[in-house]
């Protein structure tokens, strides 16, 4: 885990994978006070989700636009400097280093924060060679990673199986947000590389995204409130 403080509710944030701002609507108000944090990606943003996304920050909710973006650094600055007026707390940008400055550039003396994505998580060695990249996808995550640090990136996204080699690179500064998070007894769905929340924590991961589990859940808040309560007594530990 970083030194950053962060309460165990802030640290479970939930993707909002819907088709509508109606149905996220629907899903932030069952939530209620027990989640704090939204992840907002392609296709609820596509959807009208980038207004919500605002709406939920005015609320005193905390977004994570997930739009991981990666283009020419002058689109790239100007697409991040739309997102800071959105109030969003975290952005994902591609690691490369032209997309990764002018987005750090962009952002800042705002509270934006820029998030990595190295190598994804669905890529195995074999689609990480057909890419055209060398080595393994952990080398390159490696790789990627320090060179993310080294241009002062605030944070990475990683599998929790990377966690624990990625700290000692992002140091106690940085933050590990973490996807693929799967409650013990609930279904993995497309993920192959899962962990419970507290084995995510215990590896140093600082914030856990969580979806399906959640959204498809038949009672979402106690599936919520269960996580909440697992990253919790993990975070003491
Ligand atoms: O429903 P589930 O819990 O699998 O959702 C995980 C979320 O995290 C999805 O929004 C997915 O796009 C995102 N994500 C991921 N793996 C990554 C990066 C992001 O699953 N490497």
């Amino acid at each position: 885990m970083s030194a950053i403080r962060i309460s165990p509710r802030e640290r479970l944030i939930v993707a909002l994978d819907l088709p509508s701002v109606a149905m996220a609507e629907d899903m932030v108000a069952r939530l209620g006070d027990t989640v704090s944090f939204y992840k907002i990606g392609y296709q609820l943003g596509y959807a009208g989700g980038l207004s919500f996304a605002e709406q939920l920050a005015k609320g005193g909710k905390k977004t994570f636009l997930d739009l991981k973006l990666h283009d020419i650094g002058n689109t790239v600055g100007r697409g991040v400097e739309s997102v800071v007026k959105l109030g969003a707390t975290f952005l994902t940008v591609h690691a490369y280093p032209q997309t990764m400055k002018a987005a750090l550039e962009a952002r800042r003396g705002s509270p934006l924060k820029i998030l990595a994505v190295t190598i994804l998580t669905s890529y195995n060695d074999d689609d990480v060679r057909e890419a055209g990249y060398v080595g393994t996808a952990r080398d390159q995550v490696r790789r990627k990673s320090e060179q993310a640090c080294a241009l002062g990136i605030d944070g990475i996204v990683c599998s929790a199986e990377e966690s624990a080699m990625l700290r000692p690179i992002a140091g106690p500064g940085r933050v590990l947000v973490t996807p693929g998070i799967r409650p013990s007894g609930s279904a993995s769905g497309d993920q192959k590389r899962i962990m419970t929340p507290a084995a995510a924590i215990a590896a140093g991961s600082d914030y856990l995204v969580v979806g399906r589990p959640i959204t498809e859940a038949g009672d979402p808040k106690s599936v919520a409130e269960a996580i909440v309560a697992e990253i919790s007594a993990a975070a003491e530990r």
